[in-house]
Order: structure tokens, then C-alpha cells, then sequence
């Protein structure tokens, strides 16, 4: 979604702020611009509809200054025009802030400035804080942009700068992340430290209704009431060269061939061999505690929903815990019913998806126990649960997600071995079901070993207007995320269906013109699936499965196949979703579309 980046410091900002940008691009947006306080005096601020390459073809090479900030902006309020982009300006042109988030009162303040006699140059909601704050501007702009603040009802996460004050920079947040970077003699404002990773790996994370004033050589954080604040500085715990492409065409090719490692790296120091458990600190319980759990329940959207229904599979059929997943856009409307011995988990990549944040706040508000499971330290969601697990899988930068799904996976069968171990599970089959969790990064590289094969069945099926994915028990959220992989990517229409279910409904799409991608590994439901096969093509539909090996039964079904290895059938969806994704990513490929930043969509979605 939006981006923000801010820079003052001795070196000159302007590319510095491009930069950033370029960093941001990946979660997805339509337009950009920065605001730079030039050296010959004027605040310039430049921006541009499209990519950052258009923005940086417009900011001539002469425009020096040592403080500026920059924006990406996913339009919510007007139209992507390069008026509506960010920053926004007051008349004076003195004052430029970025904005993520929402100002839901912006009707009214709007009204009320216009009254005064401001002229609004774009249709932005954001554009009401540039004129508030000039508003209140008494020669001090921490305390316009608190007074301004003030009178807002929404999210934000802003940054601000004034002519009168050079080499400033305010920022603040409230629903919408920012981080501040620490540097030797310069500063840094960011939503997201990809943006500044490559300058210092020091930050400070904001929190919602803090206020900060930055110049080059020092910071202070307060409230919006100016009371100071005391903050720790943490360390970013990875390097730029894991936002680097490496070699690889996309971002997304990169992260699907990165899951043997990133799937080792949640693993990593988790599993107990002694005890042949789970080992979990973070999650702030006891096993007492833990042993009082009578139900769990997983919130989440896209990508993580899929990753948290396997997880529900998993803790019912291995700990025998009662378990469902739900999207946290639907949660978050109901009125849940918050039994006291049930336990959540908030499972996000990003951390700050706004659904997930809300629904997790309404149950904590209801007295629930919100688990958080995140890939971004640091995040909101990460900050505000009752504690967590993090999924270390490195930082994803294509906007579908791959490994992070995996890694996700990888922490709902270490929490549901530690479950089983307490309750059912014997100390054997606690000690085979860790042995096969420690194999299945390699199981994972090898199923990546069929990347050619793959990619031949894209350039034969890519032309499909529509496919089915079909998958059963714990294969079906499998089938999900691989429709859902091939729509976000190739705009090709995919439903992904329980394979039970097609004769109530999607068998009557199968013709020779749909294909179907089916989910069938040697586990105890095969024999069903392979009817379900059998359906499909006695209405002339073709088909490809995923199957274990060359197993001939499926061969003599469908048209293509996708041989894998052979796992406890528990363990299959981290072996079948791989192929889903190589297929999505080639058909995408074959189609010409933008794998890394799919049209429509973006990394992290900070609003409703
Ligand atoms: C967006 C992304 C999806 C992601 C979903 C949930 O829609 O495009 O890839 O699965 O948000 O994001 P989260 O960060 O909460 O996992």
C-alpha cells in the first residue's frame, strides 16, 4: 500500500528519497512523488502517476537538498492522477506532508478550511493535514502537526516538513507503521525499514499516538501532548542483499526457490529432539496454561487464512483440539463469542493487514488471548498481541506470497506437535513426527527439482480462460491458495474447491476448455480424489494432478502430472503448494504480466 520515506542528514536527500521509494514499490501502489527542501531556497515537490522510473525521469539532476520526504500512494480518496499524489502542499507552499492511511473526517475539516478561504488543489483526504497543520503553524511544527492531529478521526502514519524550519522532519502514527532510522549525523523516517535497511540497521518502531521530531543529529519522541517518550533502539536482524533479487528474474521466483531455507529458518531452535516436542517461548504461556487450551481459533486474510485452515486441520487431527480458521474481515463485523479457555492466533506476513489488527483488538477487547504469528518484526500485530511466534522467513517482497505461507505452515506444526505432546502424542510418534518436520526442507528442494517440467505445462495451459483446483481434507486449503495464487499473478480465473464438493456445483463448468488442477498425494482420502479425477475427465475436462512419485493410477487419469516425494500424508501441503506456485508464476511469465507487483493488489493492506 502507500509508502513513506524521509531523509535529513549532510548527504543530499534526492536520491536518497528514490531510493526508498524504489524499496517500497514492491507493496504495491500508483504514484509517487517526494518534496525535497532544495538548497536554492523553494520547497520542491515532484510527483509522478506510475512507476518510480517515472518519478525519477522528472526530478531533474540538479535538485540538491539535505531533508525531504517521499510517498507511494495506493489511491483510497481521488482519482491516480499526479495531482492527487503525494506530498501535498499548504498554499504557502512552505509545508509538504505523505500520508498513509485515512482521514475519515476529512468531509468536514475540508468544509470548515474552505470556509476560512483554503483552495484544495487535489481530491485527496490526505491533502485536509497539509492546510490543518498550516493551520496551526505558530513557528513550531511539532506543535501544529499535534494540534492538527488532534482534530483527525482515522489512520495515519505521516511525515511532515516546513520551509521555515529546514533540515526538519515530524512525523506520526496512528494505525499506519513508521520507523524511524538512527544513522551517524543523518535521520531517517520510513513505513517500513526496507526502505532504510541499506543506510543503518538501527530503528526506533513508533507507536500508534507518538509524535516524532527528527533533524540530523538527534530525535525525541513524545505524545501528541508533547510528554516525552522513552524508546530502545533495536537492530534490524537482516541484510539488503535478502531484498536483493540474487540472480533471480523476480521476487517472486527468488522466494518460491528460497523455502528449503526460509522453512529451516523458522524451524530453527524449535523442536525439542530430547523430548520430541515443540519449543515455542515467545507465546507467553504456560504449559499449564497451555494445557487448559480447549479450543483454538485463527484469524487472518488471503495467504495466511489458507496457511492458518492447514494449521486448523493440523491441531485437530494431531492434538485433537477443536480448531477453525476465519477471515478476520468477516470477524471483525460479528460479534464473536470469546469462550474464556479458547486460544487466538493472528497469523499475518506483514503485520499490519488492517483487518487482522482490528479483529485482533476487538477480541482482546473482549477479554481474548490473541497469539500473533508474523513475519515482520516489529510489526503492529506483532507489538499487540499477547505474544507469538515469528516466522523468520526473511522479508517477502513480491506481493503474493509464498514463503511465507510455508513458514507460516512450518509454525502450526511445531505449536500442534507441542499440543499433541501434551495430550495424546506419544513420546515415538512425537519423536517420527519431528523427523519428518526436519526433512521436509529437503522434500521441499526436491519437489523445486521439477521447476522445467512446470514450466512446460504453463506454456501448454497458460491460454485457459478459467481452471478448477480441487483438494481434499488437508489439501483443500491447498487448492485455495493455489487458485488464489494463479489470480493474483496471471488474471487467470481460478476457483479452488474442496474435491467433495465439485459435483455440487463446479462440475458443470468442466468442459475441454477448463482445466483442472488436482491435489492428489498417496494419503488415506486418494482413493476419493481419484474418483473425483475420474469425474472430471469422463466430461472430457483435462487434467494435471500433483501425485506422490509416478504413481500409475493418477498417470492413468490425467492428462499431466506432477510427481512428489513421498511424506507422512500430514506433511503434504508443504510439498503440493509448491507446484501451485511455480505453475502461477510460469503461467504469469507466459502472459507477460507483472509477477512482482500484480496489478490491483499490494503487500500489505493498511485499509479497509
Ligand atoms: C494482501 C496480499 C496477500 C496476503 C494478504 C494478507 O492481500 O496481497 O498476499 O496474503 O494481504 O496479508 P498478511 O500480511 O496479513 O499475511
Amino acid at each position: 500500500m502507500c509508502g513513506i520515506v524521509g531523509y535529513c542528514g549532510p548527504k543530499n536527500c534526492t536520491p536518497i528519497l528514490l531510493d526508498g521509494l524504489k524499496r517500497l514499490e514492491y507493496r504495491g501502489y500508483d504514484s509517487a512523488g517526494i518534496g525535497v527542501e532544495s538548497e536554492k531556497g523553494p520547497l520542491v515537490v515532484i510527483k509522478r502517476v506510475g512507476k518510480i522510473a517515472q518519478l525519477r525521469a522528472a526530478v531533474p539532476p540538479t535538485l540538491q537538498g539535505h531533508c525531504g520526504i517521499g510517498h507511494t500512494r495506493w489511491a483510497t480518496h481521488g482519482g491516480v492522477t499526479d495531482t492527487n499524489a503525494h506530498p501535498h502542499q499548504d498554499m504557502s507552499g512552505k509545508i509538504a506532508v505523505v500520508h498513509n492511511g485515512i482521514i475519515e473526517n476529512y468531509g468536514p475539516l475540508k468544509k470548515k478550511l474552505e470556509q476560512e478561504g483554503v483552495r484544495f488543489a487535489s481530491e485527496t483526504d490526505s491533502e485536509v493535514l497539509a492546510h490543518l497543520i498550516a493551520h496551526y503553524y505558530r513557528g513550531k511544527l511539532e506543535d501544529a502537526v499535534g494540534n492538527a492531529l488532534r482534530q483527525v478521526k482515522g489512520t495515519y502514519g505521516i511525515a511532515v516538513i516546513h520551509l521555515d524550519e529546514p533540515g526538519k522532519i515530524v512525523g506520526a502514527r496512528c494505525g499506519s507503521p513508521l520507523v524511524v532510522g538512527v544513522g551517524d549525523g543523518e535521520m531517517f523516517l520510513a513505513s517500513d525499514v526496507a526502505a532504510i535497511v541499506s543506510h543503518t540497521k538501527q530503528v526506533i518502531y513508533l507507536s500508534d499516538g507518538e509524535l516524532v521530531s527528527l533533524s540530523a543529529s538527534d530525535y525525541s519522541i513524545t505524545d501528541i501532548d508533547h510528554n516525552p517518550i522513552e524508546k530502545s533502539v533495536d537492530e534490524i536482524q537482516w541484510d539488503i542483499e535478502e531484498i536483493e533479487k540474487e540472480g533471480f528474474f523476480c521476487y517472486m521466483e527468488k522466494e518460491i526457490f528460497e523455502q528449503p531455507d526460509s522453512i529451516a529458518r523458522t524451524l530453527s531452535g524449535r523442536l525439542d529432539i530430547e523430548y520430541a516436542t515443540g519449543k515455542l517461548g515467545g507465546l507467553n504461556m504456560t504449559s499449564r496454561e497451555l494445557l487448559a487450551v480447549r479450543r483454538v481459533k485463527i484469524i487472518a486474510a488471503g495467504t495466511s487464512w489458507h496457511a492458518g485452515l492447514v494449521g486448523a486441520y493440523l491441531l485437530e487431527s494431531l492434538a485433537r483440539i477443536p480448531a477453525s480458521a476465519e477471515l478476520s474481515s468477516e470477524i471483525r463485523y460479528r460479534n464473536p463469542v470469546v469462550e474464556p479457555d479458547t486460544l487466538y492466533f493472528a497469523v499475518t506476513q506483514s503485520g499490519e493487514t488492517a483487518d487482522t489488527l482490528y479483529a485482533m483488538r476487538e477480541l482482546k477487547r473482549k477479554g481474548a488471548r490473541v497469539l500473533g504469528i508474523c513475519n515482520v518484526v516489529g510489526s503492529t500485530i506483532a507489538r499487540e498481541s499477547d505474544g507469538g511466534v515469528y516466522t523468520h522467513a526473511g522479508p517477502e517482497i513480491a506481493v503474493a506470497s509464498t514463503k511465507a505461507f510455508t513458514s507460516q505452515l512450518a509454525v502450526f506444526y511445531v505449536f500442534a506437535l507441542l499440543m499433541a505432546r501434551m495430550r495424546d502424542l506419544s513420546f515415538i510418534q512425537g519423536q517420527r513426527f519431528v523427523e519428518e518436520l526436519q526433512g521436509i526442507s529437503a522434500k521441499v528442494r526436491e519437489t523445486l527439482a521439477q521447476r522445467d517440467r512446470i514450466q512446460n505445462l504453463a506454456k501448454k495451459y497458460y491460454r485457459a480462460r478459467d481452471f478448477l483446483f480441487l483438494g481434499r481434507g488437508i489439501e483443500y486449503p491447498v487448492a485455495l491458495e493455489g487458485a488464489l495464487k494463479l489470480k493474483e499473478i496471471s488474471y487467470i480465473h481460478a476457483e479452488g474447491y474442496a474435491a467433495g464438493e465439485i459435483k455440487h456445483g463446479p462440475i458443470a463448468l468442466v468442459n475441454e476448455e477448463t482445466p483442472t488442477l488436482i491435489i492428489v498425494p498417496r494419503d488415506s482420502l486418494r482413493e476419493k480424489t481419484l474418483s473425483n479425477m475420474k469425474e472430471v475427465k469422463a466430461r472430457g475436462g483435462p487434467i494435471i494432478a500433483v501425485c506422490t512419485g509416478e504413481d500409475e493410477e493418477v498417470k492413468a487419469i490425467a492428462d499431466d502430472y506432477i510427481p512428489i516425494p513421498a511424506v507422512d500424508e500430514l506433511f503434504y501441503p508443504f510439498l503440493t503448494v509448491v507446484p501451485l506456485q511455480l505453475f502461477s508464476y510460469f503461467c504469469a511469465l507466459e502472459l507477460g504480466r507483472d509477477v512482482d507487483q500484480p496489478r490491483n493488489l499490494a503487500k500489505s493492506v493498511t485499509v479497509e
